[in-house]
């Protein structure tokens, strides 16, 4: 099949994305919805990934009806190795090609580090880094024989700084974007692209879908955390198709964001002051139930 996606993708330099073929993984709610919907206002062909198909197969109908783009769903568990690798592969044989890959599905969780449960925190980490790793490696393959591509890999600010009873969270994004830097050099001479988003806190269904992971409410799930309102999803959207256009190294949604992380780096002391007492405040939150996040 000779489609107008096999053309080599040389880093999308020309701006258009029409025709491209690209993954989002975690299309199913919150973000990745959104970064759907936004490369499929640009024309990209899509495939959506996630666990829940009924919520998939309602997110793709959706696209198809309002942008007329043609969405393939993959049910897929991207804490499963197996099933990461099978998604690109399958991505790539009934398109022929994959431009794009969004590693997009994320889950938390929260708990003070010496208290968390070692096999929550693993089954975090085969979520927001294992899995993106297997389908990464896999996408590279592909983009490699096509002449090029754009890797998106969404972490989240707190994968720049360390988020009070998020410790285990916030070491999955810590590990996300020190893989993708270093990918991003090595993958030049490929023409592969890679970018890391960052966004700050969002308004989804993130909080709820997220562990507790501490002494006397372990595995508890289903709370909403977050400490006023997000920014909307649409935002990070567009802000990530922006990014898949230009090529960009890291992307911040929000000027707040962006203040937070240059703190974080140029005023050590004075950052880890404050977290002390985000930590206390935090902590009598989880402890009467009504826990409520910083920023995710
Ligand atoms: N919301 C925020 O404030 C915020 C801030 C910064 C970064 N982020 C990051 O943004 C990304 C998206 O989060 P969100 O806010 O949109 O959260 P969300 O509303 O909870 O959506 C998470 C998505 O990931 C999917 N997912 C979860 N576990 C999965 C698994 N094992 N296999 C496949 N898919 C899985 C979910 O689909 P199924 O349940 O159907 O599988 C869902 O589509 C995450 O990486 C998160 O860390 C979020």
């Amino acid at each position: 099949m000779m489609t107008d996606s096999r053309r080599p993708a040389k880093r999308l330099e020309d701006n258009s994305l029409k025709g491209r073929v690209a993954v989002v993984t975690g299309a199913s709610r919150g973000i990745g919805t959104a970064i759907a919907e936004a490369l499929a206002e640009e024309g990209c062909r899509l495939v959506l990934a996630a666990r829940s198909v009924d919520r998939l197969e309602e997110v793709a109908a959706n696209l198809t009806r309002r942008h007329g783009v043609e969405v393939v769903t993959i049910p897929t568990d991207i804490g499963d190795e197996s099933q990461a690798r099978r998604l690109i592969e399958s991505a790539a044989d009934h398109f022929g090609s994959l431009d794009i890959l969004v590693n997009n599905a994320g889950v938390g969780i929260y708990g003070a580090v010496d208290e968390l449960h070692l096999d929550d925190l693993r089954h975090v980490f085969e979520v927001n880094f294992f899995g993106p790793m297997a389908a990464l490696q896999e996408a590279v393959r592909v983009m490699r024989r096509n002449g090029g591509g754009t890797l998106v890999n969404v972490s989240s600010i707190v994968g720049k700084f360390p988020q009070p009873l998020g410790g285990g969270y916030t070491a999955t994004k810590f590990a996300l974007q020190g893989a993708s830097g270093a990918a991003r050099a090595e993958l030049k001479r490929d023409n592969i692209d890679v970018v890391l988003i960052c966004p700050g806190l969002t308004d989804t269904e993130f909080s709820e879908h997220s562990r507790i992971s501490v002494p006397g409410a372990e595995h508890r799930q289903g709370e909403r955390h977050s400490l006023g309102q997000g920014v909307e999803p649409g935002r990070v959207g567009r802000r990530t198709v922006k990014a898949i256009k230009r090529g960009e190294r890291e992307v911040y949604i929000t000027l707040f964001d962006r203040a937070l992380v240059w703190t974080a780096i140029h005023l050590p002391a004075f950052f880890h002051w404050a977290l002390v007492y985000v930590t206390r405040y935090r902590r009598r939150r989880f402890e009467e139930g009504t826990a409520e996040g910083d920023s995710h």
